[in-house]
């Protein structure tokens, strides 16, 4: 097997690998917050922001989706592949900024505020809560969203699950999924200040299906 050296080269395989890559740039028709298409929301569970970040974005086809309703949007992923190919896809869209960055950094030291910051599947879901948060809210204007997705925790083990990236014969590689309950992430984000905090389970498109973890919360 091959083994990536960082976590950054573990997201530039993640899609390519699974077979799916093509030359030709992804469906862009509606943006998709759970893991089945055309299951739950699109754009509107976004409200109606004028500028807005995503962040852990990847392929970038929500940024892009988003864009093209005239909304400003910055992309950000720290993976050179993800950001090399959504360049290609993309870097056409007058209303998109792909940016190349560790959110984190990114977050930490820009000076500009989005109405909205989006975590689709994105850097949300492998990122501590109590790092990033922190660093989403002053980068918000005021009554801004912060809106996010991933997939529904397995009971009984919420919390950090750490996966081998490289497997258990590679190199170590810790890749961090946060699979908190609905009650973990909002005590999250009423401890770093969101107001109108509101998380909770989309059910699967059937019965006993894997369902998905959306939330959406304000800033002051
Ligand atoms: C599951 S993918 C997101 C999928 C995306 N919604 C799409 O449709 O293509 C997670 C992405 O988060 C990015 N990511 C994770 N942690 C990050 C961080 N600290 N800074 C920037 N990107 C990060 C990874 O590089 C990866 O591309």
């Amino acid at each position: 097997m091959s083994a990536y050296p960082s976590p950054q080269a573990y997201w530039g395989a993640f899609w390519p690998t699974a077979g799916e890559d093509t030359a030709a740039a992804p469906p862009a028709e509606r943006i998709h917050w759970t893991q089945y298409p055309h299951h739950g929301p699109g754009a509107e569970f976004l409200g109606r922001p004028r500028t807005a970040l995503e962040i852990g974005a990847a392929t970038c086809v929500a940024g892009f989706a988003l864009a093209r309703t005239s909304v400003k949007v910055t992309c950000v992923d720290f993976s050179s592949h993800q950001m090399e190919r959504a360049r290609r896809w993309w870097g056409s869209e007058p209303d998109l900024t792909l940016v190349e960055a560790d959110v984190l950094d990114y977050l930490a030291t820009t000076t500009t505020r989005w109405d909205c910051i989006f975590s689709n599947w994105g850097a949300a879901f492998f990122t501590d809560p109590d790092v990033l948060l922190p660093l989403v809210l002053p980068r918000l204007t005021p009554g801004g969203l912060f809106a996010f997705s991933s997939v529904e925790p397995l009971a009984p083990c919420y919390g950090p699950q750490i996966t081998y990236g490289n497997g258990y014969r590679g190199p170590r590689l810790a890749i961090v999924r946060w699979m908190l309950s609905n009650e973990q992430w909002t005590a999250a984000l009423a401890r770093h200040g969101f107001r109108r905090i509101d998380v909770h389970t989309l059910p699967g498109p059937e019965e006993g299906f894997v369902g998905t973890t959306t939330g959406r919360a304000y800033a002051p």
